[in-house]
């Protein structure tokens, strides 16, 4: 949930401004993981740095505040050089904890700052930890789980059994002590210019840059043999030496520089080099020389890490012309819907090819039953292409909030097919969703944005949405990707099925004139606007629909509350008699979708009771719609579409409407208060 970012300059001289910049603009691309406070270490002598000293800066609120606060310590010189140098930076999104200066990382061991260690993730046994290393006579400072970790690892230090343990032989001691879920880096005054991070549950990369060829494209993954007395946290482990060819360097006078953070959008632009971190890997970083190690087995058995290459350009995450983020996002749509066809849908032979999939159709189709499961707007995806699905593969499919999947403990079954949505691919009840049905047999497919994610990484196979990386809060074109992708799954598994052919040409075709449609919606931005100006100052929102368009009336009523703080609730027109009707009068404001699909007359239905009532309904309706309108308060119309894809288009209208009423309450639109893009914690 918060972001981790980590810079190195090894034998690549750096000014101590230019270290601020580079972790301070590392932590503005990872601030929408999590804003409520933030913090750097950096070495805070003025020379080299053999001399130990750490310092640690950190305020409560956005990086800017942070930003702010750094050019005001009187005891850093800026214009100071330092050939090799190693910072470490934090932005927060509270856990355990209120947001505050002492509660924000990096969290450190002692008054010294010996270790500092900055955390993503929850360290579900803390209260274990902190009671043991309280007995030794460690006094904590903050509310948090992450604090645990920075007094551990010192525990371990103090404690060791040679001068000379290494780095990441202590950080491998500490980690396994900890239960829950973490992406930690640490920085300490005993290994001055040394990096050490590691992972589990929580995704951490290290980007790599040097004009030198590196030395290595792949780098082995060295497994120690250990003897680890876990219970009564007194290591003593015999380890094997690491091999020297384990590591990664820059061939020539070996200047590299890394970046250590959460995800890709804080390193693309300093390089695409990249290397994706495994659960339970041990990165190290010691004269330049970057090598991996852990002491099991990991989940790939890959006895490698690859350096990629990143494809995503850094205007792909920015903002351009637009004022947020998520306004950016809700126009590149037609762009982003394109892209997840591209390649897949051949709108001549009316074929759809999704590759990640192809090898497991057989299998899939002779399954008992599609279980589609996420969170939020990913979730809402699921529930809007259920019936399409079902329709299309003839398999009863069901749709599942991940956090209630697990609370149940749904019965699933070797035959099953499971599929995971979502966005960040990281988000924890999903994760633990995904493990839960692999750990029972079950096919799992993800259907992710984010490339190295877990989620994709840990699903047998699956669908990369291709929309682009989605950085406002509130998701709105990773929806519109993942409905598409749904449904190009359903036109793969019914491509051999006769009766289903003029149902599948109707669609496809609906498919390939979708970019074009949208562009139509997103001109209804100004009439949209003039309707906000109306709504702004109301408390609560009602949006009502069925069948197709009922998950457009979930995923609409989310969008306002996440970041307007109106009151707002989707409704299912054929519930609305069996209790919400209650709430309707002439002041509710209540929105309707209305489209001309098999629902078309029980809408009517319920348009009656609401206008019966003194209801004043703003409908969202087909162009050529000549009969609600006649009922309406206020209509927006939208162009027609296949009655399965018409929920593409009828969710823009209420992406812009939450946009422009957020605009207007006076919020932050891409930072929502108290929550976060990648919910990494259940
Ligand atoms: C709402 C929103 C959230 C996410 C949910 C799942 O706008 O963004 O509801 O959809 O937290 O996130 P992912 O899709 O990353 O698993």
């Amino acid at each position: 949930m918060c972001g981790i970012f980590a810079y190195m300059n090894y034998r690549v001289p750096r000014t101590r401004k230019e270290i601020f910049e580079t972790l301070i603009k590392g932590l503005q691309r990872l601030e929408y993981r999590g804003y409520d406070s933030a913090g750097v270490a950096i070495d805070g002598n003025n020379h080299e740095v053999k001399e130990k000293h750490i310092q640690l800066v950190k305020k409560k609120g956005k990086v800017k505040a942070l930003d702010e606060e750094l050019y005001k310590q009187d005891s850093m010189d800026l214009k100071v050089e330092f050939e090799t140098h190693f910072g470490i930076a934090h932005t927060r999104w509270a856990t355990h904890g209120v947001p505050s200066a002492v509660n924000s990382h990096p969290q450190r061991s002692d008054k010294g700052n010996e270790f500092v260690v900055i955390h993503n993730g929850i360290i579900t046994n803390y209260k274990d930890l902190r009671k043991f290393l309280e007995s030794k006579g460690y006094e904590f400072e903050s509310e948090t789980d992450t604090e645990t970790i920075a007094k551990l690892i010192k525990y371990v230090f103090d404690n060791r059994e040679t001068e000379d343990i290494t780095f990441s032989t202590l950080v491998e001691r500490v980690i396994q002590q900890l239960e829950g879920a973490f992406a930690l880096v640490f920085k300490s005054i005993h290994y001055p210019g040394e990096a050490v991070a590691t992972r589990r549950g929580s995704p951490l990369l290290i980007g790599v840059r040097s004009k030198y060829k590196l030395s290595t494209e792949q780098i082995p993954v060295l497994y120690r043999t250990c003897n680890i007395e876990n219970v009564k946290m007194i290591c003593k482990a015999r380890m094997k030496r690491l091999d020297s060819s384990a590591c990664l360097h820059a061939v020539g006078d070996k200047a590299v520089e890394f970046f250590f953070a959460s995800d890709a959008s804080a390193i693309i632009e300093h390089t695409n080099r990249v290397i994706f971190l495994e659960d339970d890997d041990i990165a190290a970083v010691a004269d330049g020389k970057l090598s991996i190690h852990r002491i099991k087995r990991s989940a790939s058995d890959d006895p490698s890490r690859a350096i990629q290459t990143l494809q995503m350009e850094l205007q792909q995450i920015m903002k351009g012309n637009f004022s947020a983020f998520m306004q950016k996002e809700i126009f590149e749509q037609p762009e982003s819907v394109f892209n997840t066809m591209r390649g897949r849908v051949n709108f001549e032979t009316n074929t759809v090819l999704l590759g990640g999939l192809k090898d497991h159709l057989k299998e899939i189709r002779r399954c008992r039953r599609l279980i589609v499961i996420g969170c939020g707007t990913s979730y809402h995806a699921a529930v809007a292409t259920r019936q399409v699905l079902e329709e299309l593969t003839e398999l009863p499919v069901m749709v599942e909030l991940a956090s209630d999947f697990l609370d149940r403990n749904t019965p699933v079954f070797r035959d099953d097919v499971c599929f995971f949505i979502s966005q960040s691919g990281e988000t924890a009840d999903t994760l633990l969703a995904l493990r839960y049905c692999k750990d029972r047999g079950a096919l799992t497919v993800g259907v992710t944005n984010t490339v190295g994610s877990s989620i994709s990484r840990e699903t047998d196979c699956g669908v990369h949405i291709n929309a682009g990386p989605e950085i406002g809060v509130a998701s709105t074109k990773a929806y519109t990707s993942q409905f598409i992708s749904l449904v190009m799954f359903g036109l793969m598994m019914s491509e051999d099925r006769i009766s289903l052919q003029s149902r599948r040409q109707e669609i496809i075709r609906g498919l390939k004139s979708l970019p074009e449609l949208i562009k139509e919606v997103l001109l209804l931005d100004e009439k949209i606007h003039d309707l906000a100006l109306e709504l702004y100052t109301q408390r609560s929102l009602l949006v009502m629909g069925r069948g197709y368009n009922y998950a457009t009336c979930l995923e609409g009523a989310l969008k306002i509350k996440e970041i307007t703080y109106m009151h707002s609730e989707g409704i299912l027109a054929g519930e609305l008699k069996h209790g919400p009707l209650a709430l309707i009068d002439k002041q509710m404001p209540v929105i309707m979708v209305i489209m001309k699909d098999p629902c078309f007359a029980k809408c009517q239905n319920a348009l009656q009771q609401v206008t019966a009532r003194q209801g004043r309904p703003i409908i969202l309706c087909s162009r050529d719609d000549t009969e609600s309108s006649k009922f309406a308060y206020k209509t927006i119309e939208l162009p027609h579409t296949v009655d399965c894809l018409q929920g593409i288009l009828s969710v823009i209208p209420l992406q812009l409407l939450s946009f422009h009423l957020a605009v207007l309450r006076g919020y932050d639109v891409d930072f929502p208060r108290n929550l976060a893009k990648s919910v990494t914690v259940e």
